[in-house]
């Protein structure tokens, strides 16, 4: 989730004392930038390009980088698509809101999007004067019933943010949605890679690469200030969206884009995201067994939902947090529902977030805040021990 503040510690001082440690939702550990994998990229890529590779590039994106990419993702999400289909992007939000204009500018003016679900992404997507309407998640996913408009905006790996996995039924009944209405689905796959407890459910874009905008980022695999992602396009609408990142000038740095190409053609991306998968599977398997309360949402991604019974008991933990030196996301009080009114609240626990040696410290801070909070949390309980029913 974008950072709205700067603020890191108690009181707004510097005092190391103060500190507090973010479980901000949706980011990785930042202290693990593959730095010397990413400079050696760099290096490769400027003694090896030609003068003429740091000209203005075409605005989808260099043709080596889109041909890594396609490979990647057919490789490890079974996406598939030619390098042609393939758009670079200065990361997800980004290219939503180019896609979001390119929409518009084919006639599209409505787009359904998940509730709860990110409010940047429903911002970016009313700047490209869309009127967005909810589609409601429920233990499987975004809901079928609820598409109108001209495209829906989905997180099927892994909702945003409750953490369910859309239903292969589901999945059928958008695309069957999509086909009948002329209407496209953008698969935003934030964080298709890390699936913990499985081989990760392929992406939904292989069921119809020609209704399905597939989108991923390197936000969370590398570092959000990285600013760089992809877009799978089905054809009609790549002109439209090639148009869109010329006019924005929002096309990425080649050196960046060669640097990226680099890394994925000598598995150096691969390796690290691999060695990731790691880091944040054992911290979810100790957050698990140390809180002691059940979490929503499958093993995968970077956050995992702690339901709590009210919104006002979601700020008390919040401000207690704060108290404690932890700082703590609400699902109630973030703009995540379209309207928050009579809708459910919970700690969205970013687990990733914090450098290795501040974990420790997260996951006993955290522990204690949610033993000794038991009149907040959710009592009622599914059979398989899973809190069900947002
Ligand atoms: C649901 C979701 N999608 C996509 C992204 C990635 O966005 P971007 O690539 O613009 O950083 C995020 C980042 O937090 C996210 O939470």
């Amino acid at each position: 989730m974008p950072r709205r503040s700067g603020a890191r510690s108690r009181a707004g001082t510097n005092d190391p004392a103060g500190a507090v440690i973010e479980l901000r939702p949706g980011v990785p550990d930042l202290s693990s930038f593959p730095r010397t994998l990413w400079a050696a990229a760099l290096r490769r890529a400027l003694a090896t390009a030609p003068n003429s590779a740091l000209d203005y590039a075409e605005p989808a994106g260099l043709p080596v980088l889109r041909e890594a990419v396609a490979g990647y993702l057919a490789r490890t999400r079974g996406v598939r698509a030619e390098p042609e289909a393939v758009v670079i992007t200065a990361g997800f939000t980004s290219g939503l809101s180019l896609l979001g204009r390119a929409l518009h500018r084919r006639g599209a003016r409505t787009i359904a999007t998940e509730n709860p679900g990110l409010v940047r992404h429903r911002d970016v997507l009313r700047a490209a004067e869309l009127t967005v309407v909810p589609l409601a998640v429920g233990p499987s996913g975004a809901e079928p019933g609820d598409a109108v408009g001209q495209a829906a905006l989905l997180t099927p790996a892994h909702q945003h943010p409750t953490g369910v996995v859309l239903a292969p039924r589901s999945r059928y009944r958008f695309i069957d949605w999509a086909r009948r209405n002329n209407a496209y689905l953008v698969e935003d796959d934030y964080d298709g890679e890390f699936r913990y407890d499985q081989r990760p459910v392929g992406a939904m874009q292989a069921l119809d690469p020609e209704r399905i905008v597939y989108a991923g980022s390197t936000s969370k695999s590398l570092a959000p200030g990285v600013r760089l992602g992809w877009m799978i396009v089905p054809a009609p609408l790549r002109r439209d969206l090639a148009a869109e990142i010329f006019d924005a000038g929002a096309a990425v740095s080649v050196l960046d884009q060669l640097a990226m190409a680099d890394l994925i053609l000598r598995g150096d991306y691969d390796r690290h995201i691999r060695r990731m998968r790691l880091v944040y599977r054992r911290r979810r398997r100790q957050l698990a067994s140390s809180i002691g309360v059940p979490l929503r949402g499958i093993a995968a991604g970077m956050h995992a939902l702690l339901p709590l019974a009210s919104a006002t008991g979601e700020q008390r933990l919040i401000a207690e947090g704060r108290r404690r030196g932890l700082a703590l996301t609400g699902l109630h009080g973030n703009g995540y529902w379209h309207e928050p009114e009579g809708q459910s609240a919970a700690l969205i626990l970013g687990y990733a977030a914090p450098p290795a040696h501040s974990w420790p410290a997260a996951l006993s801070l955290l522990t204690q805040l949610v033993q000794q909070s038991a009149a907040e949390l959710v009592q009622n309980r599914g059979p398989d021990g899973v809190t069900v029913g947002l």
